[in-house]
């Protein structure tokens, strides 16, 4: 489409927006003001498009589940550690009839037949595929075709702005899609995978990604390039990071008594891969016992460890990620590896969490191509079904990908961030990390007073999931230049900055408040109101550890790498050796940790960051100070200290 084409198309647009109708007696049950960054509407969609109509019902009990889950994981519970069987999560949260029977009496009511409407296996999901006009008539709304930058390949159907709800029909319902929601995957040719919307011209990382993929925009590692000789001497940890320097920053040091009883996995998304000489390359410089090892394999939606795309944004997060988790959980303990998505359809985080959770699945009766990632995939990659309920979650989950708040509804992010609760509930400890922009969202992005995404914007831009209060986000600090392990670290100033700050959708979880308000009382940032969210909200990263000048082996070379992509996966290998001993005891796995690390005790277990800062969006960001602080949290984990802790609780 020509820009000028495209320009009648929008003053069209503009036109027929406003002539929208409220329908009598309904009320607006989701409202977005802005679209993702590069998404603009190029035409009303086509009335006999059929879409495949899902209504994701209320789940009782939801409002419930702060206190369901600081019973199991706060450590002056009774409860303590006592997680509940994915059984009871199921049907505390499973919608009641009264749900599936005012929407299907609703959408009867609407027109369509009752033998088309269909409820999902986990019974959250009604689903049915209806025509435009048909979802415009129920929904009160208007679709319309978006498109992506100047590429008529790449579209996306969503209504505009709001839709509605007859008001006895939205009680009983959390979200409808397809409507307003752009956790979109590009459509491309099949065989040939897309690469999307890079940030620059430089071969940075972003440009391996594809936008429907969980961190799309960027948080992924980031290389200063291939080194030529490696130290590995402790003297030298601030030039390099090698496992042993982490060892000596941490107190890290532990031999599993229970490997098979435990496990810990690393999350991984399509085309990312990791390579298996490169494995062997580190090992046998910090790891010798190992080479020959490898993670073990969950395949979610046909993921696989591709191999048509290599150098260091195809391999770079991976090898870091596999490389350090299992040098530091050493040889017994294995890694398991969640590798989500083919190569062409790729996948979502509702697609890794289908694998993981039977009740969340959007699958049965064809997933929701709009947001999900859809199997079989119709391009020719993954023929089989789409994984749900498939996959025993580990103990400990590390992901390194996020998204920029902004890009999705609040509506989504909630019904995704409790499934993390659920997560916890059942004693998985789910890490995220933080991201690599400051105060900004991934690749730099910022908010204007509207909370528009804006690359010019003054507003912060925190990030998803780890704005969810139910994960645990893990910024990064450095050793200080011409420091030794011995001395405090900094928050990462090198190549990039820890992701921290305070969510726009999520109210602040009981268990930080005071860390946080002791932070804002004693070091008032000082930014104009409105420059953050000052409401109370959900305020992270909530742990940190170091991100600067990581040695990682990547298609036979070694890289010197940044990025709170490394403080995540370090992280969960020295949870998961206190996962083991605490087993070993017969004690339960620490799940979620969060009402645990912020109190007086455990947090005198952490190393205390109190030096640096996460600038962003033209400003310096936040400073680290004694305490909590949304640069590095309650600072980097002291394994001695902290494991000695939670062997005694419950
Ligand atoms: C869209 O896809 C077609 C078919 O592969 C390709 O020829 C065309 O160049 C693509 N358009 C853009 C703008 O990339
Ligand atoms: C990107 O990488 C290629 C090949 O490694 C190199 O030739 C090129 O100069 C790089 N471009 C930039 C902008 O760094
Ligand atoms: C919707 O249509 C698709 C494709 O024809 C079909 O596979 C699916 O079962 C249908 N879903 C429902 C709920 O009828
Ligand atoms: C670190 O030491 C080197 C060499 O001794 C010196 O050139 C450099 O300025 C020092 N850097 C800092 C930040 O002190
Ligand atoms: C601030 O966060 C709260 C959630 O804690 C949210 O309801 C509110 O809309 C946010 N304010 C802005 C300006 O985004």
């Amino acid at each position: 489409m020509t820009l000028s084409t495209r320009l009648v198309a929008l003053l069209a647009l503009a036109l027929c927006v406003v002539a929208v109708p409220a329908p009598a007696g309904h009320v607006v049950h989701e409202a977005r003001d802005r679209i993702p960054r590069g998404w603009a509407p190029v035409r009303r969609a086509e009335p006999d498009m059929v879409l495949p109509f899902r209504v994701g019902l209320v789940q009782p009990n939801l409002q419930n589940i702060e206190d369901y889950i600081m019973d199991v994981s706060h450590p002056e519970s009774p409860n303590y550690g006592k997680h509940w069987s994915p059984a009871k999560v199921a049907s505390t949260f499973r919608p009641t009839k009264e749900s599936v029977d005012t929407v299907r009496d609703w959408l009867v009511e609407g027109g369509i037949a009752p033998e088309r409407v269909k409820l999902g296996t986990g019974g959250s999901w009604m689903k049915v595929n209806v025509t435009i006009e048909e979802a415009e008539r129920l929904l009160g709304t208007e679709y319309y075709v978006y498109q992506y930058g100047e590429d008529d390949n790449y579209t996306h159907v969503a209504c505009h702005e709001k839709y509605h709800l007859p008001e006895h029909v939205s009680k009983h319902v959390e979200i409808v899609s397809p409507t307003l929601h752009f956790d979109t995957i590009p459509r491309g040719p099949a065989g040939q995978w897309q690469k999307v919307g890079s940030r620059d011209d430089s071969n940075s990382s972003s440009s391996a990604r594809t936008i429907g993929q969980p961190g799309f925009g960027t948080s992924f590692p980031k290389t200063k390039g291939t080194i030529q000789s490696i130290i590995d001497q402790l003297e030298n940890c601030d030039e390099q990071i090698v496992p042993n320097c982490l060892r000596a920053l941490y107190d890290f040091e532990y031999y599993p008594l229970v490997p098979d009883k435990n496990s810990l996995a690393i999350v991984e998304y399509t085309p990312q891969a990791y390579v298996a000489s490169d494995l062997d390359m580190f090992f046998s410089n910090f790891s010798p016992s190992q080479v020959g090892q490898r993670p073990v394999l969950y395949s979610i939606d046909g993921g696989y460890i591709q191999t048509d795309y290599g150098g260091f944004d195809y391999n770079g997060e991976s090898n870091l990620d596999l490389q350090y988790a299992m040098s530091l959980v050493g040889s017994r303990q294995p890694v398991q590896l969640y590798q989500a998505g083919d190569l062409y359809e790729g996948a979502s985080f509702g697609n890794l969490l289908d694998a993981l959770d039977a009740s969340y699945c959007t699958f049965d009766g064809g997933d929701d191509p709009e947001f999900d990632a859809v199997y079989p995939d119709p391009y020719g990659g993954y023929e089989g079904a789409e994984d749900c309920g498939t996959v025993t979650p580990a103990y400990i989950m590390s992901t390194s990908y996020g998204y920029t708040e902004a890009d999705l509804t609040p509506a989504y992010e909630q019904r995704q961030c409790a499934e993390y609760a659920k997560l916890g509930l059942m004693g998985i400890t789910v890490l995220f990390s933080s991201g690599d922009d400051g105060v900004a969202g991934n690749s730099g992005v910022c908010l204007d007073a509207d909370g528009e995404e804006d690359y010019d914007g003054t507003v912060f831009a925190p990030g998803f999931p780890v704005d969810c209060p139910y994960v645990t986000a893990v910024g990064a600090t450095q050793v200080n230049p011409n420091s030794t392990v011995l001395e405090p670290e900094s928050a990462c100033e090198q190549v990039i900055y820890s992701g921290g700050g305070f969510s726009n959708v999520f109210p602040m979880p009981s268990y930080q408040a005071s860390a946080v308000e002791e932070y804002l009382t004693n070091y008032p940032p000082g930014y104009p109101a409105g420059t953050y969210n000052t409401s109370g909200s959900r305020a992270y990263p909530d742990i940190a550890a170091n991100g600067a000048n990581y040695i990682v082996a990547v298609q036979g070379e070694f890289y010197l790498v940044y990025g709170t992509s490394c403080a995540s996966p370090v992280s969960a290998a020295i949870f998961s050796a206190i996962n083991d001993a605490r087993i070993a005891i017969g004690k339960s796995p620490i799940g979620f940790i969060n009402p645990t690390i912020y109190t007086p005790e455990f947090r005198a277990a952490f190393n205390d960051i109190t030096t640096g800062s996460n600038p962003g969006c033209g400003t310096e960001g936040f400073y680290a100070q004694p305490g909590w602080d949304p640069v590095t949290g309650v600072g980097t984990p002291n394994f001695v200290k902290l494991l000695a802790l939670w062997l005694v609780l419950p």
